[in-house]
């Protein structure tokens, strides 16, 4: 093994965790490589460590979790048997749509946690996709809850509604799914009275920043509701040097929330990230 000095980044601290041993065992890879010591069993014996610590996470989080019901399992091959390139194609979509924008199972756990954890039972779903977080929200709240979901296209959300009643989940009913652009609808909802104990936001990254401003100025959350922000850590940019749009709206999101005093926030490692945001008042 490469690692001599097992230091993460604070001065005098052991690296103790998957992602900062990892790190250092890269870090210290570079120095290998740049000290030409780059073709000996050592270092290849470090990299063969750097890569099944990174690539056994997922799995590893996944395994060690519940497993996802089969309503959920279904909804998630109808949405891989989908041929979604074909959609785009075919211009049935505005945007790029693929299968990759599905949450998926160890999200779907994570959402339902914090569901029976907070009590909450009146749920916005932002960017429904094929429908994976709003029925796995929907079946962790009370049969009197309700999901109501946003979807920017007509046809993704047409085959959402499909696919979650093809799964037969007696939970299907709880879901209401709003076709638009999901600021308008937010100004729809609000001109009703909607409240909401419960935001999922995983729409368009751009839009992030507006999607928690118009949910504040529009009172469209109780008090000490909860917002969960879907990737910001965005692929890793906001903190190295890629920057995509969606990277820069990203960071810019996060750097808002920051700077926000009355926003109790926390970022999980979870996934592509997920920030938990609790807004007062
Ligand atoms: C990452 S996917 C959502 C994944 C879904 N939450 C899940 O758990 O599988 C993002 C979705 O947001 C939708 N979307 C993008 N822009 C939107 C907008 N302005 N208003 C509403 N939905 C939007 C996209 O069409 C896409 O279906």
């Amino acid at each position: 093994m490469i690692h001599a000095t097992k230091r993460s980044q604070v001065e005098g601290e052991r690296s103790v965790t998957p992602n900062s041993i990892l790190a250092e065992i890269l870090r210290d890879l570079v120095t290998a490589s740049d000290a030409g010591r780059s073709a000996t069993p050592v270092f290849r014996e470090s990299l063969a460590r750097a890569a099944s610590l990174a690539s056994g996470l997922d799995g590893y989080l996944e395994q060690c979790s519940s497993p996802p019901s089969s309503a959920l399992v279904s909804l998630m091959q109808q949405t891989r048997d989908h041929d979604w390139d074909a959609a785009v194609h075919r211009g049935d979509v505005s945007k790029l749509v693929e299968k990759e924008m599905l949450s998926g199972p160890v999200e779907g756990l994570f959402l339902q946690m914090l569901l029976r954890i907070s009590g909450a039972y009146r749920v916005l779903d932002l960017g429904v996709f094929t429908g994976y977080s709003a029925l796995a929200m929907a079946e962790a709240i009370p049969d009197h809850g309700v999901v109501v979901g946003c979807e920017l296209e007509p046809v993704v959300a047409q085959f959402a509604r499909d696919a979650i009643d093809a799964t037969g989940s007696t939970d299907a009913k709880k879901i209401k799914i709003l076709v638009g652009d999901a600021c308008e609808t937010l100004k729809d909802l609000s001109a009703q009275n909607q409240v909401f104990d419960f935001v999922f936001l995983d729409a368009d990254k751009a839009n992030y920043i507006r999607y928690l401003t118009l949910l504040r100025e529009n009172n469209l959350l109780v008090s000490g509701g909860l917002v969960c922000v879907d990737n910001t850590l965005m692929q890793g940019e906001p903190y190295s040097d890629i920057v995509s749009p969606n990277g820069k709206s990203i960071s810019d999101f996060n750097e808002f929330v920051k700077q926000d005093d009355k926003l109790k926030k926390v970022i999980i490692p979870l996934r592509d990230g997920i920030t938990l945001i609790q807004v007062d008042g």
